[in-house]
């Protein structure tokens, strides 16, 4: 019956969460907003942001789960991949309590856990299943065999999903992170009153790049003609720009279910909360037949439950980490 300590700190959400058995007690999330006025994460801002908060943010998930460090069986956090200094702050934290309390130490990877976040709620997926994993920085469809044995079958060879919503609204002007902002806005739109261009990767890679060109030179034409256009055209232009994204996922998700034979399909990741995304993804599972799940809305973004299910299984496993690890910005699996 382990109790569990897990920490996230890999880009710009510190978060905590306490998990039995298992079982999520607690899940806390503070969110920095110093990022906003800068279009992006910066690092440096992180870093400290993450020091800011990381006491407070613990110190709520142990009160709102009645539990005490003392209690404890292992402190879990999050070792690749993310930005160094904010991974640094939630590692050498992790070590700090297990040297402290003589508790072991787990370490998790970051996208193995957004995976993972499948099986916090039921109904769960059976294994193997087939994970399409999107957030800010990866893009990645991922074969599950276990919770800890997974293997990337497809990635971005440039952006990210996430940063193709992102950049996308910020030249619509939105404020960031403006993929959320899309998906409100595209559910007042018609998704097939722009057209996009779908790029063609071979295999089981994907590539947003060329969309984002696409729609700098879409927005520019249209702002010469009429310089209210995206005041005009918002609700559409932000469904087209999903609907595209969206098809763009699904269609190579499909062929990793078709080459691979899978039915057990997952959505991860913070791109995974989009509405149309999950609506998409629903519609395809009835027409082939798949089984299909996304994690809750708190379990999609950034969150320690996430981090703290991953380290469970590894508990299990009694695959523990020396208290000397350090954590990598980038990482294999
Ligand atoms: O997983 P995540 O919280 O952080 C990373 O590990 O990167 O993902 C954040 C990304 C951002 O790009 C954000 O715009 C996107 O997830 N996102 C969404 C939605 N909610 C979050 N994109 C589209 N629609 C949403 N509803
Ligand atoms: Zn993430």
């Amino acid at each position: 019956m382990p109790l569990l300590l897990a920490i996230e700190s890999s880009c710009d959400e510190t978060a905590a969460a306490i998990c039995k058995d298992g079982q999520v007690l607690s899940n806390i999330v503070a969110t920095q907003k110093v990022h906003e006025q800068y279009g992006g994460v910066v690092p440096e801002l992180a870093s400290r942001a993450h020091m800011q908060h990381i006491v407070p943010v613990v110190d709520q998930a142990m009160q709102q789960a009645g539990v005490a460090l003392e209690e404890l069986d292992a402190i879990a956090f999050t070792q690749a991949p993310g930005l160094i200094g904010a991974l640094l702050v939630g590692a050498q934290f992790a070590r700090s309590i297990a040297l402290a309390l003589n508790k072991p130490l787990i370490t998790v990877h970051h996208m193995q856990a957004h995976v993972v976040a499948n099986l916090i709620d039921d109904p769960k997926p059976r294994f193997p299943f087939l994970c399409l994993t999107v957030s800010g920085g990866h893009t990645q469809l991922v074969l599950a065999e276990s919770p800890t044995t997974m293997k990337v079958i497809g990635e971005t060879i440039d952006d990210a999903a996430g940063e193709a919503f992102d950049k996308s609204a910020k030249l619509l002007g939105l404020p960031y992170p403006g993929g959320p902002l899309i998906d409100v806005y595209a559910k007042k739109g018609n998704p097939k009153a722009f057209r996009f261009p779908e790029p063609q990767i071979p295999g089981l890679n994907f590539s947003f790049s060329g969309l984002k060109t696409a729609i700098l030179y879409f927005i520019q034409e249209h702002q010469q003609a009429n310089p209210s256009f995206i005041q005009d055209r918002l609700p559409d232009i932000c469904a087209s720009i999903q609907d595209r994204i969206v098809s763009i996922l699904l269609n190579k998700l499909k062929k990793a279910a078709f080459e691979t034979g899978i039915k057990e399909i997952c959505l991860a990741g913070g791109v995974s909360a989009n509405s149309g995304l999950r609506n998409g993804l629903e519609q395809m599972g009835k027409k082939y037949g798949w089984k299909t799940y996304y994690p809750a809305l708190p379990y999609c973004t950034d969150n320690a439950a996430m981090i703290a299910l991953a380290a469970y299984y590894k508990f299990l496993g009694k695959d523990f980490a020396d208290l000397s690890v350090t954590p990598t910005a980038r990482a294999g699996w």
